[in-house]
């Protein structure tokens, strides 16, 4: 990952505006401690510059880390890009330019400045990028800027406001909220140019034939089900993460998501003609933990380079304060979770390892929550999953892009991949469905997840032994062990008083914490975000497991929990059910039994 900012239209003197650019950016160093790179373009009224701009780039070099520096300038000077992220089609892009183009640099970024040159500031030039990424563009010929942000929001980006007029456009909060009077996050999938009829406006650039707005309630897709296509397009999203210039890895906690996304790499990696280094893996969890041996069994299975790490309850809550300042966030259950994988970059970065394949979006794409049990229906479940992916940007995609971030590792999510969701996303929800209980046959029956655990159902060639691939979910607060969220309650408890919480709500009228965990992180959050402005970029606390309103009706015994984890859905069933209290199971469900079809 990298961090990207920038000032436009200031109206401070060319020196100051260096200094202050220089000032913001730094607080994004942690993203990208390999480089440095700020330009201040000054203000030429003979060129229709009336106020300046400054450009910055926090660099880790992931993609020729010898020369692919930025921000980068076109040949003849005019354009300066700076980018975050990666944009892993850059080779066909080149290919498919009008006018040839001789890339600079090995920067797969680069591949910005032939198609702005070819598309201009509009919607078709980002449209073809595949990967994740924010950008910032600066053209000088117009005095035009020109912004934009991957499809899911995978990458992080901010927009603010000054009160002179100028605009800041930063990778995290932290660099633009002593500046800005108003300030919020940029919307995944969309352009912002300062130039044209849209001028000033956020436009969608991203509209996939299954949800064109990313809202709810449009017509289900009708693709059937194959297997075959649904394995060749997930090991193409995974096997392209794996451009790299340097040492990678891949996060394994035992679970189906990020257990696929392994051996899909170990296979490649194993079948390939040329030797390549070995895959590493990496872990953590409290001692004992359910994901630090299911992990220990899928990378002996898979003979990768195994890195179980373990943190301790102490370590856990002394990060906390932290982990909300790097994840920029108060919800309840991200920062629960962002924890271990917070601690683990740390331990990731010090292997000498900069880059990481990740199972983020598996639980959206296919309805994986345990709630989904409860879809009535294939419109509510199909609604369900889109409404999850179009705000997985404030939960996942910021968790694991920041955590990871926070100490300069770079995280892949291959599940989120554009083209994979094309094909995930028109495949008929009915078929991504649960189905059981007493009136299911054996042969019928489906458990979460069931149509991408079928597709890597491969028993002659198997890429998963069979007590991964049909291994039920884990909520990851429990798979890094049972003490982290109750150690986190207590503490809580101790802290906030009665009467603070009864009063919740004077002190947070916006998004009022509805347990003491939130209560306590909301303060937490304030001390380095004060403002409406920076909590308004927060979404609201009463879910479970971020699920939503529609949720919430499929079972009314889900909203009257006030615990946000995904822990009490109640429909939990696992080896280690034990551990759900008896009071939070859900009436009249049966538990169900591990199901293959
Ligand atoms: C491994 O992945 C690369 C990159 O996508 C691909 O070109 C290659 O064909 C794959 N090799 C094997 C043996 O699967």
């Amino acid at each position: 990952m990298c961090g990207i900012f920038a000032i436009f239209s200031s109206s401070l003197p060319e020196a100051d505006l260096r200094k202050e650019l220089i000032a913001c950016s730094q607080k994004l160093r942690h993203r990208g401690p390999d480089w440095s790179g700020y330009k201040v373009i000054e203000a030429d009224e003979s060129k229709n510059i009336p106020h300046p701009h400054g450009i910055a780039h926090e660099r880790l070099a992931i993609m020729d880390p010898e020369s692919g520096e930025q921000p980068l300038v076109s040949a003849d000077g005019s354009v300066v890009v700076a980018a975050n992220g990666e944009i892993y089609n850059y080779k066909e892009l080149y290919h498919e330019l009008k006018d040839p183009y001789t890339p600079q640099t090995g920067s797969d970024c680069e591949v910005i400045l032939p198609l702005y040159a070819e598309h201009g500031p509009t919607l078709d030039m980002v449209r073809n990028l595949r990967g994740m990424f924010s950008f910032i563009l600066y053209d000088r010929d117009a005095d035009l800027y020109f912004i934009a942000r991957d499809h899911m929001g995978i990458t992080p980006l901010y927009i603010g406001w000054g009160n002179d007029g100028s605009v800041y456009v930063a990778s995290e909060m932290k660099s633009l909220i002593d500046e800005c009077t108003k300030f919020q996050w940029f919307p995944p999938g969309h352009i912002y140019c300062n130039k044209g009829e849209k001028a000033g406006q956020f436009q969608r650039w991203y509209t996939p034939n299954w949800a064109p707005e990313m809202l709810p309630g449009g017509p289900l897709p009708k693709n059937h089900y194959q297997a075959d296509v649904i394995r060749h397009a997930f090991e193409r999203a995974v096997t392209r993460r794996m451009m790299s210039d340097v040492p990678w890895g891949v996060l394994l906690s035992g679970g189906l998501d990020s257990s696929l996304v392994a051996a899909v790499c170990a296979r490649n990696i194993s079948r390939r003609s040329t030797s390549f280094p070995k895959l590493h893996s990496f872990t953590i969890g409290l001692p004992g933990a359910p994901d630090l041996i299911a992990a220990k069994r899928v990378a002996d299975q898979l003979g990768t380079i195994h890195h179980a790490y373990t943190y301790t309850l102490e370590e856990g809550a002394d990060s906390i304060p932290d982990v909300i300042r790097c994840l920029e966030t108060y919800d309840v259950t991200t920062i629960r979770a962002s924890t271990p994988m917070y601690l683990m970059a740390r331990k990731i970065k010090a292997m000498g390892i900069k880059m990481v394949i990740s199972g983020e979006g598996a639980d959206e794409v296919f309805g994986g929550y345990l709630y989904f049990h409860k879809a009535p229906n294939a419109q509510e479940f199909f609604d369900e999953t889109v409404d999850k992916l179009s705000r997985l940007h404030m939960y996942d995609c910021l968790r694991c892009n920041k955590a990871m971030s926070a100490w300069g590792v770079e995280p892949r999510v291959p599940f989120l991949d554009a083209d994979f969701l094309q094909v995930a996303m028109n495949l008929d929800p009915e078929e991504k469905m649960i189905r059981k209980g007493p009136n299911v046959s054996k042969a019928d029956t489906r458990i979460e997840k069931w149509a991408i655990r079928k597709a890597f159902d491969t028993p002659e060639d198997p890429y998963l032994p069979d007590e991964i691939l049909w291994r039920q979910k884990e909520q990851f607060s429990d798979g890094v062990g049972y003490g982290w969220v109750d150690h986190l309650k207590e503490i809580a408890e101790k802290e906030i008083s009665d009467q603070m919480f009864a009063t919740a709500k004077n002190r947070f009228p916006h998004n009022t914490p509805t347990t003491k965990e939130g209560y306590r992180y909301r303060m937490i959050f304030e001390q380095f975000f004060p403002g409406e402005a920076a909590e308004r970029t927060v979404p609201g606390g009463k879910s479970i497991a971020c699920s939503t309103e529609r949720a919430m009706k499929w079972d009314e015994s889900f909203s009257k929990r006030a615990d946000p984890s995904g822990r009490s859905a109640g429909v939990h069933d696992s080896a280690y059910g034990d551990h759900f209290e008896a009071d939070t199971k859900i009436a009249g469900e049966p538990p169900s039994k591990k199901a293959k079809n």
